[in-house]
């Protein structure tokens, strides 16, 4: 048996969790803040345990995982990371697949990953620059003529980047929004990034990496928006798909492999500047534009929801390349079904501002099973046998078919089945959308 230990109890972490425990081997150890039923199911079924505590706290995770002979970590979320979770276990020589707090700067600090990549030539950068200062902030806003992003450095849960067109709504509120960010440091970092506003369409990229070469899994576009059609504030992620085989149906194999060769190149920067190689899954924002694929910005770590995209399609033993990403070593390219998935998330009502919490949550569950969709529990408390809402979205279904669309039925039929005070965007992975998203890049000459 191997002694596994997952930090993180969300719908990614669900997903995590049930590919581990594929394998018979695993022994599943889960640190979580919340009890997530799926994933304390799966820690019992396997006969280890799951214990709720500061996933933030290194010592805390450590003496968790030093107390059940844990074998193998995989912390997840982007903030454990950036607490320095992996480095306590690795400094207790136990075997992590995951950045240490050092090589997770490429998320948690945006001035230094762009920094970095432009110090040692990686492709794709849009133009960019790192500020302290407010007037040199505003003459570059100006330089760019008001079409830009602006960034604080530091994680704000996806919630800090604004955008020309989007949430700002011309040169003064670009330069506004530079002013207050530097100010009142939201992220807790000092710096901004400002950069040029790309035009086109998103996909995420996640790859396995042993700290010499990455592995890319399939690509996966995320949905962002709160609302159908793409608009309403920015959340989590309401959802996403992905193409049967590793291509989304706007991509071609060549932005697959540019999106891989920047992968590489970053990782290959890292461990030029520190002399450290970046072990883990490493998540890709890329955008297509007219000029070829850009970079947005980097994850540590898989991507929520699109880890419940690509998971399930995993062929190989997940415990066992997580054993080789933590040894340095993967042995063989991993290899993923040939299907097609849509991931509906099922939000509570006035998510994301003003989400109804302890809401019960009612499962026709013939009726999911029939969908044949997969359920991942996200945000979500059981008690007395009965799930209740949070205040983060709350249950992920995916359909796994032979195409989207089909894949996308999956996942409605699947939705239809649970009632109460939940909602859910009914356009994610629709025909309709997705040759919205084609006529897009067609009208900008990237396709
Ligand atoms: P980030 O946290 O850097 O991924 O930014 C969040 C979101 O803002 C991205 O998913 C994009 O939708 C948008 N965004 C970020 N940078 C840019 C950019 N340079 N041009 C256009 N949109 C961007
Ligand atoms: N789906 C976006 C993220 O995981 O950051």
């Amino acid at each position: 048996m191997v002694n596994f230990l997952l930090v993180g109890n969300g719908a990614r972490e669900h997903a995590i969790a049930e590919s581990i425990c594929k394998n018979k081997k695993a022994r599943l150890f889960a640190f979580v803040s919340a009890n997530n039923p799926g994933i304390v199911r799966l820690c019992q079924e396997s006969g280890g345990k799951a214990k709720i505590g500061d996933i933030h706290s290194p010592s805390q995770v450590l003496e968790f995982a030093l107390q059940n002979g844990i074998e193998l970590a995989f912390p997840s979320p982007d903030a454990v990371l950036a607490a320095g979770v992996s480095d306590a276990l690795l400094e207790a020589g136990i075997p992590t697949a995951a950045p240490t707090k050092e090589a997770a700067r490429l998320e948690w600090d945006k001035a230094y990953c762009r920094w970095l990549l432009r110090k040692h030539k990686v492709g794709g950068l849009p133009k960019f620059e790192i500020f302290e200062e407010e007037k040199k902030a505003h003459d570059f806003i100006d330089s760019l003529e008001g079409q830009v992003a602006v960034k604080p450095s530091g994680l704000t849960g996806g919630k800090g980047v604004k955008v020309s067109g989007y949430h700002l709504k011309d040169t003064a509120e670009a330069k506004d929004y530079a002013s207050y960010l530097l100010k009142e440091k939201i992220s807790g970092l000092a710096t901004i990034v400002v950069e040029e506003k790309l035009e086109g369409e998103e996909f995420s990229l996640q790859a396995f990496s042993d700290g010499k070469k990455v592995y890319g899994m399939p690509m996966v576009q995320d949905h962002k928006r709160a609302y159908e059609g793409d608009i309403g504030p920015n959340t989590g992620g309401m959802g996403s798909y992905s193409g049967k085989g590793m291509l989304l149906p706007f991509a071609t194999t060549k932005h697959y492999n540019e999106a891989i060769r920047i992968m590489q190149q970053s990782i290959d920067a890292f461990r030029k500047e520190t002399g450290k190689p970046y072990v883990g899954v490493l998540y890709g924002g890329f955008m297509i534009t007219a000029s070829g694929v850009k970079l947005i910005e980097y994850n540590a770590r898989f991507g929520d929801p699109e880890a419940m995209n690509v998971l399930p399609l995993l062929e190989d033993d997940l415990l066992l390349l997580f054993e080789q990403m933590a040894s340095g070593k993967i042995a063989k390219k991993p290899r993923f079904k040939k299907k097609a998935t849509v991931c509906k998330y099922l939000v509570p009502e006035g998510y994301p501002a003003k989400s109804l919490t302890d809401q019960p949550l009612y499962f026709d569950l013939q009726k999911i099973k029939k969908s044949k969709a997969k359920m991942f529990y996200a945000s979500v408390y059981e008690k007395d046998g009965v799930i209740y809402t949070q205040s983060s979205r709350s249950i992920a279904f995916v359909g796994i078919a032979d195409s989207i669309s089909q894949a996308e039925r999956v996942a409605e039929a699947a939705c239809s089945a649970v009632s109460g005070k939940v909602w859910h965007r009914k356009d994610i992975g629709t025909a309709q959308l997705i040759q919205k998203r084609i006529d897009h890049l067609k009208s900008l000459g990237a396709i």
